[in-house]
């Protein structure tokens, strides 16, 4: 039995991985911000401190008695007037979350990044995600890191909100071809994969990259949440990437545009990989995505 400290618990990941610990029998403790108290209403058998992974003098006492850290604290979207930049929220943070580790005597240390993460990425998302990498690479600690494709479960932020473009558009618009290949992993299954790394010794120093059994392209997933949400056909509109993105230059600073120039970037590229030693060192079995999305959206 471990005492976990967990960034990013209030969180869609952070909320699945909460249970998945406290399933294998640890004690977890969740960084809160103030204002966020809420999102974990519901989860009444964890400890909780108040803090932010920005104010590296609150992590210290916050992470103090126990002995292991998931690191799961992430943006997908700056907001540099408020702050938040990929700079503070991939690499600061996950510098003043060693550097805590390290001054309490933590010293396990479980991860999360990105798949795509890497030092040449066209996203910042993903070059950001990298260099908190390296930091934890360089830590001294004992690291395992999970870089996963999308992620899905109720109340992420791809499938449900293209299950309700899906349910709800005559038209379901798509940006570009729709050719992308996309690796989607539920989230119980990324969780529980952290929940067994804790005491995996064969996982230390390991970089797992996490995805479903097999690539889709967006259109595929389109196309199969038709037919999970009994929808005729699915008609598609295809935008292409240039109008979007010049759309996207002028627009995305406000909350309602969609997406970001970064997001553009990685949404231009696949996101796929070899899942197999993930599945194989933690004893997880993949969900086919018809299965994984049938499970999440019919009641
Ligand atoms: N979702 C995916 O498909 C996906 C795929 C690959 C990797 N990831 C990575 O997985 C991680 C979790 O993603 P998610 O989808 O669960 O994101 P999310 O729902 O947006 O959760 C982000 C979490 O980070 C917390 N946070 C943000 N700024 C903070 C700060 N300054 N101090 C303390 N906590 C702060 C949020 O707290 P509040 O509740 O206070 O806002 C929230 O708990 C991220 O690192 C993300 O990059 C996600």
């Amino acid at each position: 039995m471990h005492r976990v400290f967990v960034t990013g618990g209030t969180g869609f990941v952070g909320r699945t991985l909460i249970q998945a610990l406290r399933a294998e029998g640890h004690v977890v403790r969740c960084l809160v911000r103030r204002g966020s108290e809420h999102d974990l209403r519901g989860f009444e058998a964890i400890e909780r401190v108040e803090g932010d992974v920005l104010a590296r003098a609150s992590l210290d006492e916050a992470m103090s008695g126990c002995d292991a850290v998931v690191h799961l604290v992430g943006i997908i979207r700056e907001h540099p007037a408020r702050g938040i930049t990929f700079e503070r929220l991939h690499v600061d943070a996950t510098l003043n979350v060693l550097a805590a580790a390290t001054t309490v005597g933590v010293r396990r240390l479980l991860h999360m990044s990105a798949l795509g993460a890497r030092p040449d990425a066209r996203a910042r998302y993903h070059r950001t995600k990298w260099r908190a990498e390296e930091a934890v690479r360089s830590s001294g600690l004992d690291w395992t890191i999970f870089r996963p494709s999308i992620i899905y479960g109720p109340d992420d932020g791809f499938v449900t909100t293209l299950a309700r473009a899906v349910r709800r558009l005559p038209v379901v618009p798509v940006i570009g071809a729709g050719n992308t290949r996309l690796q989607p992993v539920p989230a119980q299954t990324v969780a529980e994969g952290f929940a067994r790394a804790l005491d995996q010794a064969a996982s230390l120093g390991q970089t797992y990259e996490v995805g479903g059994p097999e690539p889709h392209t967006l259109n595929e997933i389109i196309d199969l949440l038709g037919e999970i949400l009994k929808r005729r056909k699915v008609r598609k509109v295809h935008v292409p990437f240039p109008l979007v993105r010049r759309l996207a230059r002028v627009l995305q600073g406000l909350p309602f545009f969609p997406v970001t120039t970064d997001q553009l970037r990685m949404l231009e590229e696949d996101n796929v990989c070899d899942p197999t030693p993930f599945y194989r060192t933690f004893g997880l079995s993949p969900v086919p995505l018809a299965k994984g999305l049938e499970r999440m959206l019919v009641p």
